[in-house]
């Protein structure tokens, strides 16, 4: 933690939409001794029932979801472009067939218990999950169903109240 501080939840939003877009996110889950991560191009950001929410959207083939299911707690990492390759490979392998724990590269931090983010990251959303759902087949438009979801592996909806707001210092 020493080379982050906490900042005021609110205060994140820094050229948020176009972060997300060019340099995608790691969702980690679990604990210092069991966790996994996988990296996303998609997230939201807003408010919902007063609070500030972030969801993700997890298909259930991923090793991640079940770590998210077990877990009251998960991190989204930002970092800048130069963590573009490693992104790449915790996005295209899965944590089933490969050690993500000791990637090169990524020193994870333990977050009071509670999950686990990365010293590389340039900013950490540390989340508490308060709700879920499964996309349903029969309210996505039909491009969409076709482009996205011709397997069947329909995306779960995890929110998270984000709790706290870390930025490299
Ligand atoms: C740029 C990029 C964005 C991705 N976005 C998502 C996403 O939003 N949701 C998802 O379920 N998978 C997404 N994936 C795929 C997972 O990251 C990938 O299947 C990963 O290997 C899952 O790892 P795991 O099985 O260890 O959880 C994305 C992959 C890449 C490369």
């Amino acid at each position: 933690m020493d080379n982050f501080e906490k900042k005021e939840v609110l205060s994140f939003s820094s050229n948020l939409l176009n972060n997300i877009l060019q340099n995608w996110l790691l969702i980690t889950c679990g604990n210092i001794n069991d966790y996994n991560m996988m990296t996303a191009s998609w997230g939201t950001f807003g408010i919902l029932w007063n609070k500030p929410i972030a969801q993700v959207f997890i298909r259930p083939s991923r090793y991640t979801f079940e770590y998210i299911l077990k877990n009251d707690y998960f991190s989204i990492s930002f970092f800048d472009s130069s963590y573009k390759d490693t992104l790449n490979i915790l996005g295209s392998k899965s944590g089933r067939d490969f050690d993500k724990m000791n990637i090169e590269g990524l020193k994870a931090i333990d977050y009071e218990g509670k999950t686990v983010f990365f010293e590389q990251a340039k900013q950490v959303l540390i989340c508490k999950k308060i709700y879920s759902l499964k996309m349903q087949s029969e309210n996505i438009e039909t491009d969409i169903k076709n482009n996205f979801y011709k397997n069947g592996d329909y995306h779960h909806i995890f929110y998270g109240e984000i709790i706290d707001f870390l930025k490299k210092i």
